[in-house]
């Protein structure tokens, strides 16, 4: 059952605001200021709105522990890394390796998969690779590939649903010399967004029920574990780096046209050319690189980022009177190219595979993490072909590789802007058909194909394969 936001009872009104008081609080007095305002407004559309906290960076690349254990964020409670929701934003440099011990102060096993990164087989948090409770496991590999806002989550065997929808999740941002050279807002004009949804029982917890096909769903929009958190801001362009991190939800992110969106990226880093960004459909485990240009915006003024399916705002920037000393604060004039994008080009004869996702189950098959479905030749393009059947939409997502999506037909029938370059993770609305093209260059090993929506990876819409 759905819980419009408008049936929200003055009780959980109240719970949330004195919970979010008590945040603010530890959090410094302007914030508070701000709750007790929204509050004496009243009304839905002026509940109290947390500010945007930005999680903690930490460098990925100096070996660093990383504890999975209980959390807080934005005066919700749940599991968090290193105590937070989300975790902390995690950061390293094309040509570094990424050095993680993770500790698992969990009850249950877990793991951490780095979402968009290219670890080998061992290092992939892959669902037989779990910690058990009390463990620790580090993570040691190169990361040689380059820039991309990428992301960390659990991936325990038929339970990573649930411990992502209770707070474990964060960014993970590779940095090169590429997109330094590009000087695109950094610093304070760089912002994280870890989106998702959450479900209000009253309690302030954050919790998860398995509704295999559906989907769990929330009622509430989560932006940095706060419910439509407001970030001031000066008047300057800001470079928001996005990530679905629902377990089912698709949002459909719409940046308004007041101010100047730009589509710099998404799963696989830079596109070849910044895009203008209307509507944008981000599934579970996508991410989009955002420039929204602010500058010339008068104080007061303020960019809703807002979720077109649901009608939630998901964000909020508003711009402060402060005045600012840097290059953002001009317009921002797209580069005639980001990013130099190498065309994956299919041989006559291409080694051809159809994936039919239906129900939880992928081409009838439900996950068996014993017996690898197909071996993939390293350094070959494949084009796979995905296709929706009952239980849509179903983001579909690969491990060890990014591929570069060639064709849609039926449902939307074209390649949408923002899934060009590099892709990890494809949305498979119903009646669709996609077909990517896919080379493994990075490693040899086992791999995972998956529906990115948890549930139905969880309940099995799983495969594995081998590169060799
Ligand atoms: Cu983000 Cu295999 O998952
Ligand atoms: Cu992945
Ligand atoms: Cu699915």
């Amino acid at each position: 059952m759905r819980l419009p936001d408008e049936s929200l009872t003055r009780r959980v009104f109240l719970a949330r605001s004195a919970r979010w008081g008590a945040a603010a609080a530890l959090g410094g007095g302007g914030a508070l200021e701000g709750a007790l305002h929204g509050a004496r407004r009243g009304g839905r559309r002026d509940e109290p709105r947390p500010p945007l906290t930005v999680p903690t960076v930490r460098h990925a690349a100096s070996g660093i522990a990383l504890v999975a254990g209980q959390g807080a964020g934005g005066g919700w409670h749940g599991w968090g890394y290193d105590g937070a929701i989300p975790g902390p934003t995690l950061e390293l440099r094309r040509g570094e390796s990424l050095d993680v011990t993770l500790c698992n102060a969990l009850p249950e096993p877990t793991s951490v998969h780095w979402h968009g990164l290219h670890a080998p087989p061992g290092m992939d948090g892959q669902p037989m690779q779990q910690v058990a409770p009390g463990g620790a496991f580090r993570y040691l590999f190169p990361v040689a590939q380059r820039a991309g806002t990428h992301w960390y989550h659990p991936h325990p065997h038929g339970r990573t649903a649930g411990q992502v929808a209770r707070g474990l999740a964060g960014l993970l941002l590779v940095r090169d010399d590429e997109e330094d050279a590009l000087a695109l807002p950094r610093g304070a004009r760089e912002l994280p967004l870890v989106l998702r949804d959450a479900r209000d029982r009253g309690d302030g917890r954050l919790g998860h029920r398995r509704w295999w096909l559906l989907g769990y769903r929330g009622d509430l929009p989560m932006a940095n574990g706060a419910v439509r958190p407001v970030a001031r801001v000066p008047a300057a362009a800001h470079r928001l780096r996005v990530v679905n991190a629902a377990t089912a939800r698709v949002f459909r992110l719409y940046p308004g046209e007041r101010f100047p969106a730009w589509i710099l990226g998404n799963d696989g880093g830079l596109l070849p050319e910044a895009v203008r960004a209307g509507e944008v459909a981000l599934s579970p485990g996508e991410r989009l690189d955002l420039l929204v240009d602010l500058a010339g915006a008068r104080a007061g003024e303020r960019l809703t980022i807002a979720c077109r399916a649901s009608g939630w705002t998901l964000a909020t920037l508003e711009v402060t009177g402060e005045p600012v000393p840097d290059a953002w604060a001009r317009p921002w004039v797209p580069p005639a190219a980001l990013s130099h994008v190498e065309p994956l080009v299919a041989e006559p004869g291409v080694v051809h595979r159809e994936f039919h996702f239906f129900g939880h189950w992928i081409n009838g098959r439900g996950f068996d993490m014993h017996h690898p479905a197909f071996t993939v030749r390293r350094g070959v393009v494949e084009r796979w072909r995905f296709r929706s059947g009952l239980g849509s939409p179903h983001p579909v997502h690969v491990h060890g590789a990014h591929f570069q999506v060639e064709a849609r037909r039926g449902g939307r029938g074209r390649v949408m802007p923002w899934e060009r370059g590099w892709k990890d993770t494809v949305l498979l609305e119903g009646g669709e058909r996609v077909d990517v093209l896919v080379r493994f260059d990075a490693h040899a090993g086992p791999y995972l194909l998956h529906c990115h929506r948890l549930e139905h990876e969880d309940a099995g819409m799983m495969l594995g394969f081998v590169v060799a």
